[in-house]
Parts: structure tokens; sequence; C-alpha cells
């Protein structure tokens, strides 16, 4: 596991940002795994600003988020559909069809979760994945003893996710949202991972995750395991490791 610790937000943004394009320097028919949340905001907009003043080759690349909010509309601005449209796609010009998302509403999300699977499979697999880490270690929305072995599916929310989902989309209570995300299982299929993690909040999660055994009860310590994987943080969550 490589792990890059970046002096401040502004340096960490721009070095993820930055490897969001290299890959697609490298490999232009990528497929890109991206995830959402305060973390990656900043990273994507970067990417747009740069793609703006200096446009690269994005015809081929295939984007998608590695999990997203059922039973609201898709165009609520708290669907990862929404913040990873407004934030990169349309700045890229990304069309529909390299965009993967599954739908937020639908009467079969097992099936849906297999649809995106087969999906992300027919266009080679996933080259890299972005990848947020919750305050308790979930990745994706993969909470804390989701077997390893899970493929993608609809996981119960983190109630302080779920809370701030509804305080910023202003579902009300009494629709059950769920969190459709890609399995432990197929985060590990990635050929590779680029973890990230900035604020002192995350301090202490990423210490468990990268220095504490690899459990169910820490998601994200899975990523140990990973032969690919890079830790990328600002040296605020870098603080206990
Ligand atoms: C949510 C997302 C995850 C993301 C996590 C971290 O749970 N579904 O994909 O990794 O939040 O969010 P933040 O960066 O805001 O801490």
């Amino acid at each position: 596991m490589k792990i890059t610790i970046m002096p401040d937000e502004q340096k960490f943004d721009t070095t993820a940002a930055w490897r969001i394009i290299a890959q697609i320097m490298q490999k232009p028919d990528s497929v890109i795994g991206l995830s959402t949340g305060q973390t990656t905001g900043g990273m994507h907009r970067i990417v747009s600003d740069i793609y703006r003043e200096y446009p690269f080759d994005v015809s081929k690349v295939t984007f998608f988020n590695v999990d997203e909010l059922t039973n609201l509309e898709r165009e609520y601005s708290g669907s990862c559909y929404a913040m990873i449209y407004d934030q990169l796609v349309r700045h890229l010009g990304i069309s529909e069809d390299n965009f993967i998302m599954p739908p937020t509403l639908s009467d079969d999300f097992e099936r849906e979760s297999k649809i995106f699977e087969e999906r992300l499979a027919g266009r080679g697999g996933v080259d890299l994945q972005m990848l947020g880490i919750g305050m308790n270690g979930h990745i994706g929305i993969n909470q804390p003893g989701t077997p390893f072995e899970s493929e993608t599916w609809v996981s119960p929310m983190d109630p302080d996710f779920e809370a701030r989902v509804r305080r910023e989309t202003n579902v009300p209570d009494s629709l059950e949202l769920g969190g459709l995300t890609r399995g432990i299982k197929n985060i590990m299929h990635t050929r590779k991972i680029i973890l990230v993690a900035k604020g002192v909040h995350k301090a202490k999660i990423i210490e468990q995750a990268l220095l504490g055994p690899v459990t169910t009860d820490i998601p994200a310590s899975i990523i140990q395991l990973h032969p690919n994987c890079e830790v990328l943080m600002d040296a605020e969550a870098a603080a206990s490791v």
C-alpha cells in the first residue's frame, strides 16, 4: 500500500485531481469509479477546471459512482448522480452512455445491482476506484459488519449520513432511504484503488483502517490486502499514521 500525504487541503485536492487525469491520459478508455461527499467535491471541480483550460480526450472514458441513494428522485441535489453530474460529468461533456449509474427508483434493486455490474464488466471492468471513507470506516455504503464477500446490493444507511442526506435534500421521514453500493468484493476487484481522506475528523478511522487488523468491523481495512492501492490524505487525516 502506497501512502501519500499532502500538506494541506488545496494540494490534496489538486493531487487527487491529477490522479484522475493521469489515469485518463494513460488509458483513454478507462473505467473510473468516483465517490461523493465532502472529501471529493474539490478534486472533481479541479478536474473540471483543468479540462476547461486544457481540454483532453474524454470521449472514451467511462465514469460511475461507487454508490447511489435509493427511493428519491435522481434529480435531488443529494443523489450521487446529481452530485457527480454537477461537479464533473457535465463539465467534461461525458455522454449519457459513458456515465453509468444505477437508477434511484426501481421496484427491483437486486436486478438493478446486477445490471450495474454487468454494464461495468461490459466495459472491461474497473481501472480506478476513487474511494472515500466514512467516519465508521464504511466504503461505498458498506457499513461495519458487511461481509468482505458482499456483492453490489442495497445496504442499510449509516444514521449520521442518512440524517445529512435528509437535511440536504428535504427527503421526508416517511420515505425510506437506502444505499445501493458496490459490494466490498466488487470494490476489491478494481485494478487500482485510491482511498482519499482529508480533515482531522478522519485521523482516528484512518489509523484504524490502515494500521489496525483487517476486520469487517472497519470495512476500509480490507484495502490493506489490495495489490495496487494508494491512500492519499492531507496532513490532518494522516496525523496518526
Ligand atoms: C458517503 C458516501 C461514501 C463516501 C463517504 C465519505 O457515505 N456514500 O461513498 O465515501 O460518504 O463522505 P465524506 O467525504 O463527506 O466524509
